[in-house]
């Protein structure tokens, strides 16, 4: 099995178990709020942390949208759905630039990503 039939099949296994259709759990983010309501203001370590959890609600509501426009065949609303979904991801961007000044090191790791599966499999 070649690395890049490997890596879609990797893909595919996760998308299957994690996002089966529209009946999925929408993910929880409330275990954040009691750090968010404390009596002091978050540090770097912890803005960053928190930053991430944000960054992951933009992908699973950009998620949800793009479910609920593929799952219809109303062009108003498959529109409408794209549209929003579109916004969130400018929200991930927005986002991961804030990350990028409270993690020092998250750019530089994600780019390593990037360069790796560029490297093994494209
Ligand atoms: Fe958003």
């Amino acid at each position: 099995m070649s690395q890049n039939s490997m890596a879609k099949e990797i893909v595919l296994g996760f998308f299957k178990k994690s996002y089966d259709g529209l009946s999925r759990q929408a993910m929880d983010f409330s275990s954040i709020a009691p750090a968010l309501k404390s009596d002091r203001p978050l540090d770097d370590r912890e803005l960053a942390r928190v930053i991430r959890l944000a960054i992951a609600a933009e992908h699973d509501a950009a998620h949800l949208y793009e479910l609920i426009s593929d799952s219809t065949k109303d062009p108003r609303v498959k529109k409408t759905l794209q549209n929003i979904a579109s916004e969130e991801k400018i929200h991930v961007g927005e986002l991961e630039k804030l990350l990028s000044m409270f993690d020092k090191e998250n750019d530089a790791m994600v780019e390593k990503g990037k360069k790796e599966v560029s490297e093994e499999i494209l």
